[in-house]
């Protein structure tokens, strides 16, 4: 395998009409990115020094987790001022600085926008526990009475996606004991009152003020949990006493149709700037309801998180393409392929699960995955997604095959789910950056600091260690980000062809190359299958000296 052009110095000469039909989106963690003060925590001026090397692996457009004012209790998904950068990662002009400075690589930026809910520290809820029930500050959030002869019981029995109550009863400014507010998160994340007008025009107002800035779109947090069903009625519960998820349903709290008309009103906004701006949602909703949310007059895209379940095997990943590519089709909004993120097990410790292992299960991060069993599918099933046609979202650290950090001490954990229920919750995937093996804190942070300890197996993956060999999985993703720029994988509009292949293998084809994953257990030799003939490998998530491709790895081929 040979090093790809590196292109940084200048910018792709795609057109960017409707870029984000086929663009690979790298998604930052402010936090754990770059650190360039030295106090531990990655910032702003961190993110815009690491641009070039963003712009080297090929990406297009970065998603930028929030880095607004905020107490940082739920990792800053927790938004006191929505217009505002927090101190610890630097202010409006680096936000600005940074914005620039990716255009100017031609890389987009897409901005995260958390309409549900806000911080307790948001100046709108601190004015609404002291304007007391009934006043137009209170309802702002989703205040309720609470039931029982004194109130003593909360407004219905929701419980938080943190786990515990979804309501917590507030001291009235007076000293008594008063209403309850409502916060499908953490305590310190109260809901929005949608039903409230005002709500409406300062999100609106959020909006403009970030594409005022040049953002090119946004990524809509719990995009489906904004409006709750009218008279907030009791759910259904499960034998733990948590809100039930109904087959082929969301919870009651989730995916009710008003949530639509949000999108019906940002839409416009959005149209009314150049340079086609977009949205993309976060929805964790049943696959039936995604086309809903997708047209010329809601959002764009929503993340399809089908793909990032499936099980290691070639019919339920040719399953997991295949879903979402017919949706696709019928909604006219390309796919948004996905492996990780921010709030997920890595997939590199995912796929080394025993198999047994079913997705979601929230203890699992602590069980012992078998890492290189795990970073070799994870490898494989990254190939097979940048072959596809659609946008790829990629986590940060993904292209270094980094995996979740299990056994971070407990006084160390910062995600509130690990704090309401002791689960180990979701740091482990979001310990800061490697970037060079013989510096401090792995060149993450001058000084050493690091908000989360790095372990010692991220030393062999940072970044200066894997750049330019040609094994790596660093130069793996670049090679292949390259590529499906080159040869247009990403726009394709040709259908998927899926080839007879012995079993265990997956073999697709589209855009005169075929892709190909062997999920057995025994090696495939290419040249004696029939249905490829003679072919050139473009790139291989492992070596095919001999023709063969080995068990749990995937390879993009072209017929000579
Ligand atoms: C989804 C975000 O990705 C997650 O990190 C956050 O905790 C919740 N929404 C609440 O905002």
């Amino acid at each position: 395998m040979t090093s790809p052009t590196r292109t940084h110095d200048a910018p792709p000469s795609r057109t960017f009409d409707q870029w984000w039909r086929d663009a690979v989106v790298y998604q930052v963690y402010p936090r754990s990115f770059a650190d360039s003060n030295g106090d531990g925590m990655g910032d702003l001026p961190g993110i815009t020094s690491r641009l070039p090397y963003l712009a080297d692996l090929g990406v297009d457009a970065i998603w930028l987790s929030p880095f607004y004012t905020s107490p940082q209790k739920d990792g800053g998904y927790d938004v006191a001022d929505y217009t505002d950068v927090d101190p610890r990662f630097g202010t409006l002009a680096d936000a600005d600085e940074l914005i620039a400075c990716a255009h100017e690589l031609g890389i987009k930026v897409i901005a995260d926008v958390v309409p549900n809910h806000s911080s307790s520290e948001h100046p709108r809820f601190q004015q609404a526990l002291l304007a007391g029930p009934g006043s137009p500050e209170r309802d702002m959030y989703v205040f309720a009475d609470g039931k029982g002869e004194d109130g003593e019981l909360p407004p219905n029995n929701w419980t938080s996606i943190f786990h515990g109550p979804a309501w917590s009863r507030i001291t009235e400014a007076d000293g008594t004991l008063g209403q309850w507010y409502l916060h499908i998160f953490d305590t310190t994340q109260p809901d929005w009152n949608w039903e409230n007008p005002n709500v409406h025009d300062l999100f609106q107002n959020v909006l403009r003020f970030w594409l005022d800035r040049g953002v090119d779109g946004f990524r809509v947090d719990v995009a489906h949990g904004m409006v709750k069903p009218e008279g907030l009625p009791d759910a259904t519960v499960t034998a733990e006493g948590l809100v039930d998820i109904p087959e082929g349903e969301a919870p009651i709290y989730f995916d009710n149709d008003g949530v639509l008309d949000i999108y019906r009103e940002w839409r416009p906004i959005l149209d009314s700037y150049e340079g086609d701006r977009m949205m993309v949602l976060e929805a964790w909703i049943p696959e039936h309801r995604v086309p809903l949310y997708i047209g010329d007059d809601v959002a764009h895209q929503a993340f399809s998180f089908g793909f990032l379940q499936a099980t290691w095997g070639a019919d339920t990943i040719r399953a997991a393409i295949e879903q979402p590519l017919a949706q696709a089709g019928a909604v006219d909004s390309p796919t948004t392929w996905v492996l990780s993120n921010h709030d997920l097990i890595r997939h590199a410790t995912r796929y080394g699960f025993p198999p047994d292992y079913q997705f979601g299960e929230g203890l699992a991060r602590d069980e012992r995955s078998n890492t290189v069993l795990g970073l070799r599918r994870a490898r494989a099933l990254s190939l097979v997604m940048l072959a596809l046609p659609g946008s790829a979202y990629l986590y940060q650290g993904e292209e270094l095959g980094l995996p979740e950090v299990a056994d971070i001490p407990d006084e160390l954990r910062e995600d509130p789910a690990h704090k309401r229920a002791g689960v180990p919750g979701r740091d482990g995937c979001r310990v800061p950056m490697p970037w060079k093996r013989e510096a401090p804190a792995l060149g993450f942070s001058r000084t050493g600091e690091s908000w989360l300890p790095q372990p010692p197996e991220f030393a062999d993956l940072a970044v200066d260690v894997q750049q330019d060999d040609p094994t790596s999985t660093l130069e793996m993703y670049r090679k292949a980000l390259h590529l499906r720029q080159d040869l247009g994988l990403g726009r394709s509009e040709e259908p998927i062809e899926f080839l007879d292949a012995p079993d265990g293998v997956l073999a697709l084809a589209h855009s005169g190359i075929i892709v190909i994953v062997n999920t057995g257990e025994t090696p495939v030799d290419l040249a004696e299958w029939s249905g490829i003939g003679q072919a050139e490998v473009l790139v291989s998530s492992d070596a095919l000296e001999t023709g063969e491709l080995p068990a749990n790895s995937s390879a993009w081929i072209q017929r000579l």
